[in-house]
């Protein structure tokens, strides 16, 4: 890079280095915890009684001395309880798990479907990754955010909404897509964004998946291959391999 100063005058090298203009899209949160009046040790939080059965029959699932590995379950469940997962829940799963703190920070932190913040009553997740900046991604976001009347990182007014963009959520062939809490939908276009977002607000569920027609990854016009039915099992077998 030195030597490539060398050769390029300082206005031509400032233009080379400027060539990236795309606006910075922020996550929601931070990777670590800061304490905040909604979020800290002592915030309210306690297991229902029928959450608390779940957890203990989901312990049983493992041998003793692996009752950790239902740590991600026992998160999930705090989060669908109250919407997210205040760091007190974290303190109440790591108490029933009989494990130190620490391993359900770790947890918490790394997986981004644990929601450490409130993120409105639908979470609105936009992929951001190649395949679907590809097919639009960068317009979904605006369209998103129109209809959800914040920016990505906020929330709604009415905390109803929380948009949010994250990485790739292994639907790429059916780029783009937003996934609203535990739902997909994709081969999303620019008119559906309005419909899926007025739909939730009216109260009603819209029908995830493609947003096109098409049956799950499917080609568009139709199968392309497989047309005929499989052959069994045996097909094409040596005769001297045959039981017969
Ligand atoms: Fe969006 Fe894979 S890149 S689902």
């Amino acid at each position: 890079m030195v030597a490539l100063r060398k050769f390029i005058q300082p206005n031509l090298y400032s233009n080379i280095r400027n060539i990236y203009t795309a606006s910075s899209l922020r996550s929601h949160e931070l990777v670590v915890h800061r304490d905040n009046p909604d979020n800290n040790e002592g915030t309210h939080f306690e297991f229902t009684i029928d959450n608390v059965t779940r957890i203990e029959a989901m312990i049983k699932n493992y041998p003793r001395g692996s009752e950790r590995s239902a740590l991600g379950a026992a998160l999930d469940l705090a989060q669908r309880q109250i919407g997210w997962v205040p760091i007190s829940a974290m303190h109440k799963v790591a108490q029933m798990l009989h494990i130190p703190r620490i391993r359900v920070y770790e947890w918490a932190t790394f997986y981004t479907m644990n929601k450490r913040q409130y993120r409105g009553k639908y979470n609105v997740k936009v992929c951001k990754t190649t395949p679907c900046m590809l097919r639009g991604a960068d317009i979904i976001i605006r369209a998103v955010e129109e209809s959800c009347c914040c920016r990505v990182g906020e929330l709604s007014p009415d905390y109803m909404f929380g948009v949010d963009v994250v990485e790739c959520q292994g639907a790429c062939v059916n780029a783009p897509v937003i996934a609203i809490d535990d739902d997909y939908f994709e081969d999303l276009t620019l008119c559906d964004i309005p419909r899926i977002i007025g739909c939730l607000k009216s109260g009603n569920i819209p029908t995830p998946g493609p947003q096109n027609g098409r049956f799950a990854a499917e080609p568009i016009c139709g199968l392309t291959t497989l047309w005929q039915q499989p052959p069994g099992p045996g097909f094409m077998l040596q005769p001297a391999l045959s039981s017969r």
